[in-house]
C-alpha cells in the first residue's frame, strides 16, 4: 500500500462513523488534515525531534482566544522554532500552509483540536471569521515571530 493510501483510509473510515448531518463539515477538516498528516502523522502524535505532536498542548491552546489566534497564525504564516511542545524543544520549520481559505483553515483547526487532539465537544469549533481576524492582525509576522507568540500562551 502506498504511503498516501495508508493515510487516507483511516480518515475515510472516521468520516463514515459520524452521524449523517455532521459528515460534511467534519469530512472537510479531515480531508484538509491529510496534508498535515504528512508531517504530524494521521494520529497527530508527530515524530520526536522533527514534527511536534498535535495533542495536549494544542488542546490547551484551543481553550483561550490568544491560543486560538496563535493556532490560526501557525497554519497561515508558518512556524520557525525554537518551539517547545509537550516539554520537548523543536528547532524546525513549518511552512505556511498555502492554498487554504479561511473556511478550510477553520475546518482543519476544528478537526485537529476536537478529533486529533481529543478535545471533543469541549472545544469550540473555529470559525472562518476568527481565522480572518488572525490573518488580518498577523499579516506582518514571519514564521519566527509566530513561534515567539507560543511560550507566553503555554507558560513555558
Ligand atoms: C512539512 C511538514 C509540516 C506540515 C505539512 C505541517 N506541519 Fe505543523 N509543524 C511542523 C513543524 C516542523 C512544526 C514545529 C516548528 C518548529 O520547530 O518551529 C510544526 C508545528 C505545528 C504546530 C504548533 C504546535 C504547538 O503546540 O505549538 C501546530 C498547531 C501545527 N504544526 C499544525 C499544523 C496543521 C494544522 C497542519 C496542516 C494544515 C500542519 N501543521 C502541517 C511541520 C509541518
Amino acid at each position: 500500500m502506498s504511503m498516501r493510501r495508508a493515510m487516507i483510509l483511516p480518515v475515510a473510515l472516521a468520516a463514515l462513523a459520524l452521524p449523517a448531518g455532521m459528515a460534511s463539515a467534519a469530512a472537510d477538516g479531515a480531508k484538509v488534515y491529510q496534508r498535515c498528516a504528512a508531517c504530524h502523522l494521521p494520529t497527530g502524535k508527530g515524530v520526536p525531534g522533527a514534527f511536534p505532536p498535535l495533542q495536549s498542548d494544542v488542546r490547551a491552546l484551543a481553550g483561550s482566544p490568544a491560543g486560538r489566534h496563535y493556532l490560526a497564525l501557525a497554519v497561515t504564516r508558518g512556524l520557525s522554532g525554537p518551539l517547545t511542545v509537550e516539554g520537548k524543544t523543536y528547532r524546525g520549520m513549518m511552512p505556511a500552509q498555502s492554498g487554504l481559505d479561511d473556511e478550510a483553515v477553520a475546518a482543519v483547526l476544528s478537526h485537529v483540536t476536537a478529533t486529533i487532539a481529543g478535545g471533543g465537544d469541549a472545544v469550540k469549533p473555529f470559525t472562518a471569521a476568527e481565522v480572518k481576524a488572525a490573518r488580518d492582525s498577523g499579516a506582518g509576522l514571519d514564521a519566527a515571530a509566530v513561534a515567539r507568540l507560543q511560550p507566553k500562551l503555554t507558560g513555558k
